[in-house]
């Protein structure tokens, strides 16, 4: 029988992993259960890509209460800004960052403004900011112009910026290379994730490195980061100024984060390259109907980015690859139904639907 105090029992990442971030006993945690996603193993994927004896674990971060990994960062970023006595928070976001700050904020009545790219945002996240109750900001320009507009705002006024910019967010965000590592019993040698405004690798390094700093851990990881082709800047070495892929989530031209990425990619002795939206789809598609987990096409990045590396013989044999599926594939119906020919009209007739399934 599950008692009461157990259902009442936090176990968002907060509570979970209290001593390695930045609270105290008075933080008010606002917390949506976050964290504690699935590390899955691929069953298909090493075969398929001709890796042989090596593990690959997919993190779904999909499963988070909004969908997407950003609700990690989202809980701490939101509990600080309410312990400093904020009123209203900002972003700018490609969809994932509004729809989390949308939810945080709701739930403990901050006013909420999300500035998103007009036209490149998928439906599953815009509608989630507008359910969530937040004032939403249609921007006739792209992610990087948003989050131009939303810095100078947020350093001008008393609104609160959270942003991957805001340390707070990245301090939460690490928490998901914490639950690798407990989960595997050590951290991974190689980590794939996919590269946007470049937050999330610099706070899984972070993560993987305090851990191994307090024993938790024993090795680090090569940290290993994916930008869709048309959107580079990393791999190119320069901005963008007209970012483009199908994987809108990370279609940035300018990460703000460019500097731990590059600290990430160094330190570890990884890389980051590009994947084309291709590659992308080719993975989007193999890991739903063949792993049976759905994730949007930028998570799918770090899957091709595993495949591109492994058709040039990158990984050792014996180890384990653990990849970041950073949100749902919910959130993009549009991509999802985008695939020709799938849909087949019948009339309700037997003989009809047997001829299609060939019974
Ligand atoms: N995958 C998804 C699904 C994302 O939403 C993002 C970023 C990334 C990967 C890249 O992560 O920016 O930390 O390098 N989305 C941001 C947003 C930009 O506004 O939701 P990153």
């Amino acid at each position: 029988m599950v008692t009461l105090k157990k259902i009442e029992k936090k176990i968002g990442v907060i509570e979970r992993y209290a001593e390695f971030l930045p609270v105290t006993t008075k933080t008010p945690i606002i917390s949506l259960n976050e964290g504690n996603t699935p590390l899955i193993l691929a069953e298909a994927l090493p075969a398929e890509i001709g890796l042989k004896n090596v593990k690959i674990y997919l993190k779904f971060e999909g499963l988070n209460p909004t969908g997407s990994f950003k609700d990690r960062g989202m809980t701490m970023a939101v509990s600080k800004a309410l312990e400093k006595g904020a009123k209203a928070i900002m972003c700018a976001s490609t969809g994932n960052t509004s729809a989390s700050a949308a939810a945080f904020a709701s739930r403990c009545g901050l006013k909420c403004f999300v500035l998103v790219p007009e036209g490149n945002i998928a439906k599953g996240k815009l509608l989630q900011a507008f359910r969530y109750g937040a004032k939403v900001i249609v921007v006739k320009g792209n992610f990087d112009q948003a989050l131009e507009l939303v810095k100078t705002i947020t350093s001008t006024t008393d609104i609160h910026l959270v942003n991957s910019l805001n340390p707070d967010r990245i301090q939460g965000q690490k928490t998901a290379a914490f639950e690798i590592c407990d989960d595997l019993g050590d951290a991974p040698e190689y980590h794939a994730i996919p590269v946007g405004n470049a937050g999330n690798i610099t706070a899984y390094w972070m993560g993987y490195k305090e851990y191994q700093k307090a024993g938790r851990s024993g090795r680090l990881p090569k940290m290993l980061g994916f930008q869709a082709a048309g959107s580079a800047p990393i791999v190119k070495g320069h901005p963008i100024e007209k970012p483009e892929t199908i994987a809108t989530a990370i279609r940035i031209g300018n990460p703000a984060s460019w500097k731990g990425a590059l600290l990430a990619r160094d330190e570890s002795g990884g890389l980051i390259e590009a994947v084309t939206d291709e590659e992308i789809t080719w993975a989007y598609r193999f890991i739903a109907e063949r792993e049976g987990v759905f994730a949007e096409p930028a998570s799918a990045a770090a899957v091709a980015g595993v495949k591109k590396l492994a058709e040039r013989n990158y990984f050792k044999p014996g180890t384990t690859i653990a990849v970041t599926l950073t949100g749902s594939g919910l959130k993009d119906p549009d991509f999802a139904l985008s695939f020709k020919d799938e849909l087949i009209p019948v009339e309700p007739v037997l003989e009809k639907v047997k001829k299609i399934i060939g019974a």
